[in-house]
């Protein structure tokens, strides 16, 4: 007796499984992949999450020695933000009409400079490793930061000296 095998028209059972399983795990798949990847862009999707012009008081309250003020700068970083402000810090000089405010950050390796620290005289000095800085913050050569110090966006509205986001020099 023989057997009859003959195709049978249209798809398989094994076949139709394996596409609706598939099918069906790549939907659930997408629909948990696609909240994970939202929510991890989220804050590169946010408007206006960048720093805000502190005031730091008068304009005529600085001179041509650099002078260190304290401040706080509500900044939000990604989804975090400090409660009452991030506490930040800035040398701040005054020459003629030109403001400069920079970042205390030793462009080496983190640590914080001092106006004529160290017994050094005008200078910005960093403790950590001998690097200088000029009293304008660019690097002295020959000393280990590579780079001028960072400076702060500056305004002044109505007498008062405002701080903005700090900004790496080019
Ligand atoms: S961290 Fe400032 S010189 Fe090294």
């Amino acid at each position: 007796m023989s057997e009859n095998k003959q195709a049978k028209p249209g798809m398989s059972r094994r076949k139709f499984l394996t596409y609706t399983i598939a099918s069906t795990a790549g939907f659930l798949g997408s629909g948990m992949l696609f909240p994970m990847v939202r929510f991890a862009i989220d804050p590169l999707l946010q408007k206006g999450s960048d720093t805000k012009f502190v005031d730091i008081g008068t304009v005529s309250e600085f001179g041509s020695k650099p002078k260190a003020v304290e401040f706080r700068i509500q900044r939000k970083d990604g989804w975090y933000q400090e409660k009452g402000g991030e506490k930040a810090t800035a040398w701040v000089l005054k020459e003629g009409s030109e403001i400069l405010a920079l970042s205390p950050i030793c462009k080496h390796l983190g640590c914080t400079v001092k106006w004529e620290g160290g017994g050094r005289t005008n200078v910005f000095y960093c403790p950590c490793h001998g690097g200088e800085y000029t009293k304008d913050g660019v690097n002295v050569p020959g000393t280990p930061p590579p780079k001028p110090l960072d400076v702060y966006a500056t305004k002044i509205e109505g007498g008062r000296l405002l701080l903005g986001a700090v900004k790496e020099r080019g």
